[in-house]
């Protein structure tokens, strides 16, 4: 039995890792972005670019809320930690929350081209000022954390097991 949530920056691998987590420990795998896209029936980027990153942001809080009430493993979007609501309901809850640290420069190279991320369409400075504002938020929430920036998804689903 495996119930853990994923909090990290974008491309620190919340969602891979999610998936090899549920995958070895038989658990159901909860990506918080697709939630919302389910409940909103647009993709991400047509919501940043029709209603705005505040009512992204409202909807990711109400799909959060629905998530923390189901079992697995939940993969959580990069921002979750910029809604105080939602710092709240991740610190009250009795779910291990794990942060997958990963580097600005990992990131940069990782997601390079990426398109369906409205937030690293503003370009490297932007990604690193967003980073540095968030570290202490992610700190914040998390009751364990791992460094990611050199492991691979199975390396870090391990290390979860055995942190947990
Ligand atoms: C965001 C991260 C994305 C997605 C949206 C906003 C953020 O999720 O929720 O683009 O504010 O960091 P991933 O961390 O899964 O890329």
């Amino acid at each position: 039995m495996l119930d853990v949530i994923l909090v990290g920056f974008m491309g620190a691998g919340k969602t891979t890792v999610g998936q090899v987590l549920a995958t070895n420990y038989q658990r159901p795998h909860i990506d918080l972005d697709d939630e919302i896209i389910t409940l909103v029936g647009q993709s991400i980027p047509q919501i940043f670019a029709q209603a705005g990153e505040t009512i992204f942001r409202q909807w990711e809080t109400q799909a959060l809320q629905q998530a923390l009430a189901k079992k697995g493993v939940l993969s959580a979007g990069g921002g979750v930690v910029e809604t105080a609501a939602n710092r709240a309901m991740l610190k009250q809850t009795h779910i291990p929350v794990i942060y997958l640290k990963v580097l600005p420069e990992t990131v940069l190279s990782r997601l390079k081209g990426d398109t369906t991320r409205p937030l690293l369409q503003q370009g490297p400075a932007a990604v690193r000022a967003l980073w540095q504002r968030r570290l202490a938020l992610y700190e914040q929430v998390a009751t364990h954390a791992i460094v990611t920036d050199t492991l691979t998804p199975e390396a870090i689903s391990q290390q979860i097991y055995q942190l947990l």
